[in-house]
């Protein structure tokens, strides 16, 4: 089985060819104005698409926004996206009102060699996410229409079995883009034999999200350091009382199980940031991790865990981080995921930073994002990934 790259699709020569590229253009909006907050993953998909433009091939791209229920809804549009897409290739995105109708159908037979256009968000549709394969497979037959050759870039949706990303690919030529083939090169290496110490950082609210990635990892790494929302269900899990911060019940004795098992791997915070409320302005006050009184709620690792975590992270040689350790967009619960980012940052180790949270921390709190070896587009994928399981969107692109 082998996988065919874009510099394959290059080498047969594309001009003229109309290329689907799917891209993950899920970016972070601002809630009041719409605006695009984080582009990292416009960004990443711009050597594919540069590259389609060069060669002159018609390039239609097409992605999801959020989580839209299969039907037209204005707040999930693309439109801004495509604005931003355009400044940053340097010319206009044709833009298509939805995403296999007349709109769509228009804009791409009016494309001219070398110019790009980008389709409605795909989960405008039902068929998109559908369990059902008829339904997807229908969906897939009118996407695949409009092109002659199938690019996949998106990483950050390759865990998904959704027609864009699973069944167009089926009906057409496909090809890995730039950005999905450096990602899985990056994660193989994290699969593959890591240099030790080998440290995982971990944060984010559920763990019930993170279950699968914690087992898999366990007998790999040789520290788990556990932050963010999801701490406090293993705080519990220790016997401590948790307040009103987050805590997944069910989960409890899991968490519990897990500690049993880590040999000692895992660390968890000693000292936490417990506030009155969840809000920016919110009274606060640092606590001893078995001393969180009742009706606070946890909303940052403290001074003492971050030094701790620091001192984890120092000698490390490889580093995944996923997930922030506290509630970084607000200021005074910020200083956590920094403190963590910034020991990363500094460790003499080949780093990857997964997850959209973490990324868009890494460039909203102001980091040298080159001080990180790799920041992935991708924060379940990267996850799956790391869990060793087959990836719907990679083994699609099998010949
Ligand atoms: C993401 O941001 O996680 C990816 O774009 C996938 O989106 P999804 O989790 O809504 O499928
Ligand atoms: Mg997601």
């Amino acid at each position: 089985m082998s996988i065919r790259t874009l510099d394959d699709l290059l080498g047969e020569g594309v001009s003229g060819r109309r290329v689907l590229v799917r891209a993950d253009l899920n970016v972070p909006l601002d809630k009041q104005t719409g605006a695009i907050t984080d582009d990292g993953r416009i960004r990443a998909v711009l050597p594919t698409l540069k590259a389609l433009v060069e060669a002159g091939a018609k390039v239609v791209v097409f992605s999801h926004l959020g989580r839209p229920k299969g039907a037209p809804d204005p707040q999930f549009s693309l439109r801004p996206v495509a604005g931003r897409l355009g400044e940053l290739l340097g010319a206009p995105v044709h833009f298509a009102e939805d995403t296999v109708g007349d709109s769509a159908r228009s804009t791409v037979e009016g494309l001219a060699d070398g110019q790009v256009a980008l389709l409605e968000n795909l989960r405008f549709n039902k068929g998109e996410t559908s369990k059902d394969e008829a339904e997807r497979g229908a969906f897939a037959d009118q996407l695949a229409a409009f092109g002659d050759a199938y690019v996949d870039d998106a990483f950050g949706a390759v865990h998904r079995k959704h027609a864009s990303v699973y069944d167009v690919p089926a009906r057409l030529p496909r090809f890995a883009g730039r950005l999905v083939l450096r990602e899985v090169e990056v994660l193989s290496k994290l699969t593959g034999e890591p240099e030790r110490p080998y440290v995982v950082v971990l944060g984010g609210s559920k763990v019930s999200d993170k279950l699968a990635v914690i087992e898999a990892l366990l007998p790999t790494v040789d520290r788990l350091l556990i932050g963010g929302g999801m701490c406090f269900t293993f705080l519990k899990a220790q016997g401590h009382e948790v307040g009103s911060s987050l805590l997944e019940q069910e989960m409890v004795e899991t968490c519990g199980n897990l500690l049993e098992r880590s040999g000692g791997k895992i660390m968890l915070p000693v000292d936490v940031v417990v506030a009155d409320a969840f809000a920016p302005d919110a009274a606060h006050d640092t606590v001893p991790a078995d001393g969180i009184p009742s009706k606070r709620v946890g909303l940052d690792i403290g001074p003492k865990t971050i030094a701790g975590f620091a001192a984890a992270l120092k000698d490390a040689r490889t580093i995944f981080w996923n997930g922030p350790m506290g509630v970084f967009e607000m200021a005074a619960f910020a200083h956590g995921t920094r403190g963590v980012a910034e020991a990363i940052a500094k460790a003499d180790a080949f780093t990857v930073v997964g997850g959209g949270d973490s990324a868009a921390a890494v460039r909203s709190l102001g980091l040298d994002e080159s001080a990180f070896g790799h920041i992935s587009t991708g924060g379940g994928a990267s996850l799956e990934y790391l869990e060793g399981k087959t990836l719907p969107g990679i083994a699609a692109l099998e010949n």
